[in-house]
């Protein structure tokens, strides 16, 4: 509550800050003594009412509020006298004090028109958190790994972003999936992850096939093993344990064929080693040597 308390006077100095440091109001004179002036002398035979050089007319600017109606026009043009790009090269220069006094004017004309101008920023859509931003959210704030929000239902996504405020709805079965998964997350927060039941995870590879490759490898893959014969999959190991892995292989084999080689590796680092013999029909590995690693997270 203290660092609450503090922060408020510190808020209202930097707006004090920020609000000493634009510009005054615009005075409406200097228009008619120094920016009408100056535009005559220096841009309107280009960008006047008979030329209208790249669609331009300054001319057409009779008073200052005319020049606020057009923010868009009036800003290129402060951002062409900035950067010296007009009047073109080759056309006298105008006085530097002259270029800061005009551009001022401007910018303060512009900033009171924006001040004055009740801009509407939309509707403001309350948004909750997708799956992924909830369980690292979790993960972050009380330390605990356990995913619950991969039960939550799939979010919706909109122009392509599973995280658009517009489209993360709140429906009932979500509400209720929140409530449950409030009471494991407290509960795994206070007393640590209970025991688990054993329970059986079917990994398919991403590349369903083994394609023969006729040129070597000359590039590593996600996991860093270059193996042309390499499947990957990622599987999140959810506690420290004894694994047991079994790799089903389908396909075909002429009789007679030499015994297939199985490795598994764990995060790019080999596990277990097995051949099989295998021709014809499909066949089945066991491997129970297998365990994963210290920290339980995702393992390719
Ligand atoms: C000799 C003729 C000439 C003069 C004088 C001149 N301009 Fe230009 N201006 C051009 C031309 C040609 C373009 C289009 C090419 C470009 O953008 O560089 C242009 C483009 C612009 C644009 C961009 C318009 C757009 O919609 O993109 C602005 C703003 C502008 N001028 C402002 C000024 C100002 C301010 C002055 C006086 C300080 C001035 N010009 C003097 C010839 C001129």
């Amino acid at each position: 509550m203290r660092s609450l308390l503090i922060l408020f006077p510190l808020v209202g100095l930097a707006n004090l800050a920020v609000a000493s440091e634009s510009h005054g109001p615009p005075d409406s004179a200097t228009f008619e003594t120094t920016v009408k002036p100056f535009l005559a002398r220096s841009c309107t035979t280009c960008h006047g009412s008979r030329l209208k050089t790249a669609s331009l007319d300054l001319e057409a600017y009779a008073t200052p509020a005319s020049v606020a109606q057009d923010a868009g026009t009036w800003e290129k043009v402060v951002a062409k006298l900035r950067r010296h790009d007009m009047p073109p090269v080759g056309l006298p220069r105008p006085d530097e004090a002259e270029i800061k006094a005009v551009t001022e004017w401007i910018e303060a004309e512009l900033e009171q028109a924006a001040l004055h101008a009740a801009p509407d920023p939309g509707r403001v859509t309350a948004r909750r958190l997708n799956r992924t931003e909830y369980n690292n959210t979790v993960r972050d704030l009380l330390g605990v790994d356990i995913r619950p929000a991969d039960d939550f239902p799939q979010d919706d996504s909109g122009y392509g972003f599973d995280n658009n405020g517009d489209v993360l709805s709140l429906s009932p079965v979500l509400m209720e999936k929140y409530l449950a998964a409030a009471e494991k997350i407290a509960r795994t927060a206070l007393f640590g992850a209970g025991p688990l039941k054993p329970s059986l995870a079917r990994v398919q590879a991403r590349t369903g096939k083994i394609q023969p490759s006729p040129t070597p490898l000359h590039d590593y893959d996600v996991t860093g093993l270059s193996l042309p014969n390499a499947l990957h999959a990622t599987h999140r190991f959810p506690v420290d344990g004894e694994y047991l892995l079994r790799v089903l292989l389908g396909g075909f084999r002429p009789l007679g064929s030499e015994p297939i080689q199985v490795g598994v590796w764990i995060d790019g680092r080999s596990r277990c080693w097995t051949s099989t013999r295998w021709a014809g029909r499909p066949s089945s590995w066991t491997g129970r040597t297998c365990s994963a690693s210290s920290r339980s997270s995702a393992r390719r």
